[in-house]
């Protein structure tokens, strides 16, 4: 499963010609769109504005679009929001961060009918928790409870699972064992897709290239051809390296 991140309309018609299976339109939006230095100033406005500008340029791949910080506090407003972001935003599934209160959410949702990504491992919404953007499930005690939420959010009815920064090993397990498609970032070839925040694969992210992403546009021409040897790298499983893992 080939999946990157999407914020405009241009972005979502170059995926659409790449044959992309999934455009997200991450609230990572705040920190490469917007230059913040978290997520969590990202507001639903926002994400139903950029799902908008996406959803316009898009026809076949699934375009999924974050619930962003606090707009999953509870069922109800959980419930509000992600009828902006598929009545209003034309996005066909919507993600959320963590497992534990969020189980209850993701059932809910589940239940109406919404279809829900899940989100585990680095969970950027959780960055002042987590004391940093920092690889996630190392402790032995960890990654027991990533994997006992990862089969919470499944039992729970979400679709997806999204693992970010997690050791390659931990994310092949969790792939085995869960019934949903497990999308890794830094979580090593053993998932069942990868994605990318489109502007890390473009290299035009500023500062140190993290660790688990390449830049394709490196001995390409075009963002396009960039795009394409992105694609064919995923499914011929000769991305993500070892060099991208932990
Ligand atoms: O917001 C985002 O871009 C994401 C991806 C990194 C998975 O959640």
């Amino acid at each position: 499963i080939t999946a990157l991140t999407c914020y405009d309309a241009s972005f979502a018609a170059a995926l659409e010609r790449a044959e992309l299976d999934i455009a997200l339109v991450g609230d990572s939006l705040g920190m490469v769109v917007q230059g913040q230095d978290s997520t969590l100033p990202v507001t639903l406005e926002q994400m139903v504005y950029h799902c908008k500008a996406v959803a316009r340029g898009l026809r076949t791949p699934l375009l999924i679009a974050d619930m962003p910080f606090v707009s999953y506090r509870d069922v109800p407003v959980a419930m509000d929001s992600a009828t902006r972001l598929l009545a209003e935003g034309g996005a066909a599934m919507v993600k959320v961060e963590g497992a534990g209160w969020v189980v209850d959410v993701i059932k809910a949702l589940a239940e109406r009918d919404v279809p829900v990504c899940a989100h585990l491992g680095l969970t950027p919404q959780s960055v002042h928790k987590l004391g940093g953007y920092r690889v996630q499930g190392k402790l032995e005690a960890q990654a027991q409870q990533l994997l006992e939420d990862a089969h919470a959010v499944s039992n729970a009815g979400a679709d997806l699972l999204v693992l970010e920064c997690v050791p390659a090993e931990l994310a092949t397990r969790i792939t085995r064992e869960v019934p949903i498609p497990t999308i890794g970032i830094g979580a090593g070839a053993g998932c069942d897709g990868q994605i990318l925040v489109v502007y890390d694969l473009l290299g035009l992210t500023p500062g140190k290239r993290p660790r688990f992403s390449r830049n394709f546009l490196q001995g390409h021409d075009s963002i396009e051809a960039a795009l394409a040897a992105y694609v064919e790298a995923v499914r011929a499983g000769s991305f993500p390296g070892p060099e991208h893992s932990y």
